[in-house]
């Protein structure tokens, strides 16, 4: 190679062309020095690729604040952290690190990086390497799903209008565009991301915060298999601003699908609701006097949300059925009440009864009555009494309210439904394979604070309490497992706010609770006082009696006022009693359970009407749900997004510093940069360390060949790193001082131009030497016409072609050699199973071999790039560190049958190995052969071939992740030539799975840890593995699908 990169007359256009190829030979470090001298050569030569190595955001860090606020050197100063902010904002550069936490600022406007190239940007590259961005984010999350197989979530959090639904939204785009389809699945991606537009129609509305405020919390699994495809969802949703149906403050509107309906629904569909495009006219939809919103296109959304609905799989007539419960729910708000003179209350507003008898299929009259009457049971006898004008009020809104939110819950359902692979799976989730995204109402404070801020605030200290946790720990494990010593950060336990709330008998939600509960008088006020009289003197709970003077005077007598680490938040106690209660009276519960609208109908049970037990009251099923949420969240590996929003204008460019202050605070942002800072402000895996520093010291470049460890530890000795700068862990090294890293980065800002400057030296030396070689023979031969004397050059180089390379023919060789490589640039092969190759000339056979080869490594190489980063490594080393035999599970060549060679003809056995055979029922061991050809498999029975596994059918090879030799070939359903899934076992595992794969080219189908495996059609068996001292086989358990 060396040779040839000399003599050749001008290899370079090839290396030019095909340079992509070098520099992942460069990556792998398997390079001669030639090949790492031209992949510096293109290096200079591409500049797209060197502005991606060079412009790191370190190097650009005074332009644009750091990347990563561990690197700010004032790293206890506030004002310095939201300079940084700002800056990056200014440039919109709207995210930033800490550690791992994602910090994004809300841009207000649309900012070009979000498209699929920049997807394929962040695509497998590491977290530190590239500008912070939420695909980086999700990629990583999603990287060690994959590598670690361990479940993810990812939180986002921050309040009303910070961009948290935006984020998880970009997350849920990058998953859908960039993990691979999964054949049966393909639609899933579709459905995940239109489940969107249609929970955001009913379940968001415009407040003053955010025109497009999410009203309900959200959390969402997204299942993948084992080839990391999304294969399923699941969504969790949280306590629904219900009141919002009945009331809107000023400036709000209601959800938006109502206006939606109004404005987008055609004539036809309004006149068969009785509705009129006016939102005007609509009780429900005039209390914030709002009806349109200049960011918002009901229109539009409504043909989105329309399609969105048969995406996700709604049939024509639950559209319809759906649409009648919104249309009722406005024909509800306009049901009006008078009263007569006795003070009995009447309905005056016929045709609105009319309008939801027609479409709600409930009996009128009955409907009637239940509005102005309230069944109640004393004694064991039945009652009726009537209601009073307040009280018809209220039973009329209850109705709206449980309607509406009972449908919501009753959406979400279907969407699950049409997300979910199969439940038993979802449920039974034990492999690692699942993304959470929680996407939940951020931290509130209204002018008017009431239940539902009360709730929401709770839910946001609960995050806060689990955030703590969580970092804490995480960043103490990773000293704790890289052998590194942790020193303790004082940070706020916000635990005693989340018992004040929450805790049993002495807690607000408990108290509230007995209030509601308790036989006699009680009001709201009296749930007030009652809150005095346990809580007073709680440092974190005040009301007006109990402040000093100056908190009194900003505080209303029904205010009570949280101390919430987050800020002080005074809730107002007006609602809080009925909200909790929820009560909705029983005839009319009856009255909807009678409906023959299948939504109603399912969201109305019998067994609720006869059921005599009390359900649970709002806040305490929301704090179940809450602790239920945690114990999910626990479970995962988190990643945070802490999403902050620059002004209240919601206008781009504004950067309101009291605000973002504010927010960085109570996002506790502080605290968790003085945790990570705590320790080392910068850690680096050895490789990646060694990689970007080497040049910096003569022993480790061009390469280290020893030790990662031994290389990190020479080059920041050659650095003259001190001891108490740095420490190096099992993996790797961890560097106290930001400004340490910044003097080392500066080195190799200042080292660039040497390094240019040497390639650039061998390049044009090169081009100089070339240039002079070729006017020198075209100067011999000036006298004579150019054209003659190249023709003269080639005949006698042809006639020298045999010989050694020399003057005669160096013309000829030199012409020949290029056109070869010239005519090799443009017909490369494209996969590793294209075996073609130009013929090379005499003079150019062993270099043409090398290229081959190189080539054919780089094809290897891109091809395991392009697929899972755990199946980058060799083939051979799938199973490193991931199956306990993988040492032993190599074998040896087999003997193979006379007769079985003859009965495969042509098909020549390319391996072969014994293996049992489990039978599928009874699961019988059957000791078998085998044998692999280049296109199928065998199993053979001494002289019979028993089953014959084509490769094109074969769907995937599972193996456990213990030190087991069992293996199953997965063979499809609906071919009825295959009786099933082979379920074999081998001593030699490693070897003929990876054999198998490699010759069924089915590397990405080997799945390690399977469960299951289909016994028959129709059938399918769970195999689970368990660690015992030897290798003992029973019967799998057997399931019908
Ligand atoms: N990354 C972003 N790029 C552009 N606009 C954004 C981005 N994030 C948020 N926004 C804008 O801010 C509004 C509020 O964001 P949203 O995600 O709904 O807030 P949250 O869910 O935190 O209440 C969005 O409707 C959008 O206009
Ligand atoms: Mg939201």
């Amino acid at each position: 190679m060396r040779g040839y990169s000399v003599r050749a007359g001008n290899p370079f256009p090839l290396f030019f062309l095909r340079c992509e190829h070098l520099r992942d030979v460069e990556c792998n470090s398997t390079q001669t020095s030639v090949i790492h001298f031209l992949t510096l050569i293109y290096q200079i030569h591409s500049c797209g690729r060197v502005r991606l190595v060079m412009e790191s955001a370190l190097t650009a860090r005074d332009r644009v604040g750091v990347q990563d606020f561990v690197l700010l050197e004032n790293y206890n100063s506030e004002a310095a952290f939201i300079e940084n902010l700002r800056r990056r904002f200014r440039e919109n550069l709207v995210y930033t690190y800490i550690g791992s936490v994602l910090v994004s600022v809300n841009p207000y406007k649309e900012l070009e990086i979000y498209s699929k190239q920049q997807m394929e940007r962040y695509r497998g590259v590491s977290f530190y390497e590239i500008s912070p961005h939420i695909y980086a984010l999700s990629d990583n999350t999603y990287r060690a799903m994959r590598t670690e197989r361990k479940d993810q979530c990812i939180l986002i959090s921050g309040e009303s209008g910070a961009g948290k639904t935006e984020a998880s939204k970009k997350i849920l785009l990058y998953y859908a565009v960039t993990c691979p389809a999964n054949d049966h699945m393909a639609a899933l991606g579709d459905r995940l991301l239109q489940s969107n537009p249609v929970l955001e129609a009913f379940g968001n509305a415009k407040t003053l915060r955010n025109d497009n405020s999410s009203r309900f919390g959200k959390y969402m699994d997204v299942q993948f298999d084992f080839r990391g495809a999304p294969v399923g969802g699941h969504i969790l949703n949280y306590l629904l601003e219900k009141s919002r149906v009945v009331h809107q403050n000023h400036g709000e509107r209601n959800f938006h699908i109502f206006y939606q309906l109004l404005e987008g629904g055609d004539d036809d569909l309004l006149h068969r609701l009785d509705l009129d495009r006016n939102p005007q006219n609509y009780k429900y939809l005039v209390k914030g006097n709002c009806p349109r919103v200049s960011s918002i296109s009901d229109k539009n959304n409504w043909k989105t949300v329309m399609k969105a609905l048969s995406v996700i799989g709604f049939s024509d007539e639950e559209v319809q059925k759906l649409l009648n419960i919104i249309a009722s729910v406005l024909h509800l708000g306009n049901t009006h009440f008078g009263e007569g003179e006795e003070g009995e209350t009447h309905i005056t507003t016929e045709t609105q009864i009319r309008n939801l008898e027609k479409l709600l299929g409930v009996d009128g009259s009955a409907l009637r009555e239940a509005l102005t009457h309230k069944k109640l049971t004393a004694k064991g006898e039945e009652m009726i009494s009537p209601l009073n004008f307040e009280q018809a009020m209220s039973a009329r809104d209850a109705l709206a309210k449980a309607m509406y939110g009972r449908t919501f819950t009753w959406l979400v359902e279907k969407i699950n439904q049409s997300l979910a692979l199969k439940d038993e799976l979802y449920h039974s989730s034990k492999g690692s394979s699942v993304i959470g995204l929680l996407d939940i109402y951020g931290f509130e404070v209204l002018q008017h604070n009431s239940f539902e801020q009360f709730c929401i605030n709770y839910c946001n200290e609960k995050l806060q309490q689990l955030f703590i946790e969580l970092t804490l720990r995480s960043e103490q494990e990773e000293y704790e497992t890289e052998g590194i010593a942790w020193e303790t950060v004082k940070y706020f336990d916000n635990k005693i706010i989340c018992d004040l709330i929450e805790e049993k008998h002495k807690g607000i939600i408990s108290i509230l609770d007995e209030e509601c509960l308790r036989p006699g008088e009680t009001c709201d006020i009296s749930f007030l006082e009652k809150l005095e009289g346990t809580l007073g003197g709680h440092p974190h709970f005040v009301t007006h009696k109990l402040a000093n003077g100056k908190t009194r005077r900003v505080m209303s007598r029904e205010e009570f006022r949280l101390l919430h680490y987050a800020g002080e938040v005074n809730y107002n106690v007006n609602g809080f009693m009925d909200k909790n209660n929820d009560l909705l009276n029983r005839n009319l519960k009856e009255v909807m359970c009678q409906s023959d609208n299948q939504i109603l109908n399912h969201c109305f049970r019998r067994e609720e009407v006869i059921d005599q037990k009390r359900p649970e009251m709002a806040a305490t099923q929301f704090k179940n749900s809450l602790m239920k949420l945690m114990e999910i969240l626990m479970s995962k590996e988190p990643s945070y997004v802490r999403c902050i929003k620059p002004n209240d204008a919601k206008q781009p460019g504004r950067f309101d510093e009291v605000l973002v202050r504010h927010q960085v605070k109570y996002l506790g942002l502080m605290e968790n940069l003085r945790v990570r800072r705590a320790g080392f402000a910068y850690r680096r895996r050895f490789e990646a360390f060694l990689q970007r520093y080497k040049p910096l010291c003569p022993d480790t470049w061009p390469n280290w060949h020893g030790k990662l460890a031994d290389g990190v530890s020479t080059l920041v000795n050659h650095l003259g790193y001190k001891a108490e700068e740095y420490k190096l862990g099992r993996s790797k090294i961890f560097i106290r001082f930001p400004k340490t890293l910044f003097t080392t980065e500066d080195a190799l800002e200042a080292k660039k131009p040497d390094i240019a400057l040497t390639l650039q030296t061998s390049w044009r030396g090169y081009r100089e030497r070339s240039k002079y070689q070729r006017i020198r023979r075209a100067g011999s031969g000036a006298f004579i016409s150019f054209n003659v004397f190249v023709l003269i050059r080639f005949i006698k180089g042809f006639i020298y072609r045999h010989e050694e390379y020399c003057p005669e023919n160096a013309y000829f060789l030199d012409h020949v050699r290029y056109s070869f490589l010239m005519k090799l640039s443009k017909n490369l092969p494209k996969n590793v199973l294209d075996r073609n190759w130009p013929t090379p000339p005499p003079s150019l056979v062993e270099a043409s071999e090398h290229l081959q080869r190189l080539h054919l490594q780089n094809m290897v190489m891109k091809y395991c790039r392009r697929i899972q980063p755990e199946w980058k490594k060799q083939p051979s080393e799938i199973f490193k560190d991931q199956k306990d035999s993988y040492p032993q599970g190599v074998g040896k060549r087999e003997q193979i049958n006379l007769k079985i060679v003859q009965t495969l003809g042509n098909d020549k056995v390319q391996y072969g190995v014994s293996v049992v055979k489990y039978d599928r029922r009874g699961f019988k061991p059957r000791p078998r052969q085998l044998l692999l050809t280049n296109t199928y498999a065998v199993l053979v029975d001494r002289t019979k071939i028993k089953q014959r596994i084509d490769y094109n059918a074969l769907r995937g090879i599972s193996v456990s992740s213990l030190s087991d030799g069992m293996f199953v070939l997965h063979m499809p359903n609906e071919d009825n030539k295959q009786k099933g899934d082979a379920v074999l076992h081998c001593n030699h595992v490693i070897e003929v799975v990876t054999k198998l794969a490699m010759m069924a080219s089915k590397i990405d189908h080997v799945n390690i840890n399977p469960g299951r495996f289909a016994v028959a059609r129709g059938k399918e068996g769970i195999i689970d593995f368990v660690r015992g001292s030897e290798l003992k086989v029973t019967a799998p358990r057997i399931n019908s699908t």
